[in-house]
């Protein structure tokens, strides 16, 4: 019998092709992982510093939610490559990426980040210490739609990175380009998540968000963005990375 006459008179039953799709992603994902960890290891030696920081979020029961090795790496050399003197940071956590980011301000230079959780803010400030970061970055506690406000006297950001909730992530879009200048990077993170940005009709806030997101950035003339998915230890997601073409 012919490939194609096993195929049609025994097709294969779709439990069975569902199957077969979760054990080939299963196999994607421990690929991705084994690759991320071997660039993590080949261009990001170990650094107690940082590893300690993450320590210390698990230790203390705080969500695995931070960037990657690898994304810390390049949020680093994207604000290097602009010699970002002021940085704004929406999302704290446990203050990894925090630390990648402080540590690519040029002299002098000075980065704020927003949490809303005092615990995570109390995990955070303490990795930074450890960073012997403190003097270079200001936790500001409270719901970053509330601290925003109050930054426009600080501004403008040279860099800003968006990494809170994805309910409102186009308000953080709106007010990383109110807070930026020509030439400023905005970053944010989490605009792909598994591919669920596709779902159109879906209820959930947090897609919602994303896909409002992107509406805003296509009808935006200020900003030339662009997102690139990424797959490693975190999964299916991605990285929206724009550029400030004009004063706000
Ligand atoms: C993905 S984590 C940030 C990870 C961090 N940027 C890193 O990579 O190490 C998102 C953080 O945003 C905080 N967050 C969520 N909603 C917020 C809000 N409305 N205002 C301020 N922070 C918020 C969460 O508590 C959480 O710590």
């Amino acid at each position: 019998m012919g490939i194609l006459e096993r195929l049609y008179l025994h097709p294969t039953p779709p439990a069975r092709v569902e199957r077969n799709q979760d054990k080939r992603q299963k196999k994607f994902k421990k690929k991705w992982i084994e690759v991320d960890r071997y660039i993590a290891q080949r261009l990001g030696p170990s650094d107690p510093v940082l590893d300690m920081a993450l320590k210390a979020r698990e230790a203390a029961g705080l969500p695995d939610i931070n960037v990657s090795p690898n994304q810390g790496k390049l949020l680093m050399l994207l604000a290097q490559t602009i010699r970002a003197h002021t940085i704004l940071e929406i999302g704290t956590l446990a203050g990894y990426s925090t630390i990648w980011l402080a540590r690519a301000l040029a002299p002098g230079g000075r980065l704020i980040t927003l949490e809303a959780k005092p615990r995570y803010a109390k995990i955070a400030l303490a990795n930074i210490a450890h960073a012997g970061l403190s003097n270079r970055v200001d936790l500001r506690l409270g719901r970053a739609l509330d601290s925003l406000p109050a930054l426009s006297a600080e501004g403008p950001f040279d860099f800003v990175f968006v990494d809170a909730d994805h309910e409102n992530m186009p308000e953080y879009f709106q007010w990383a380009l109110k807070l930026s200048r020509r030439g400023s990077l905005i970053v944010v993170d989490n605009v792909v998540r598994r591919g669920t940005v596709l779902h159109a009709g879906a209820s959930k806030p947090e897609i919602q968000g994303i896909r409002r997101f992107y509406d805003l950035v296509a009808a935006e003339p200020k900003v030339s963005m662009t997102a690139i998915q990424t797959v490693g230890v975190k999964g299916h997601d991605g990285f929206a990375i724009g550029l400030v073409t004009a004063d706000p």
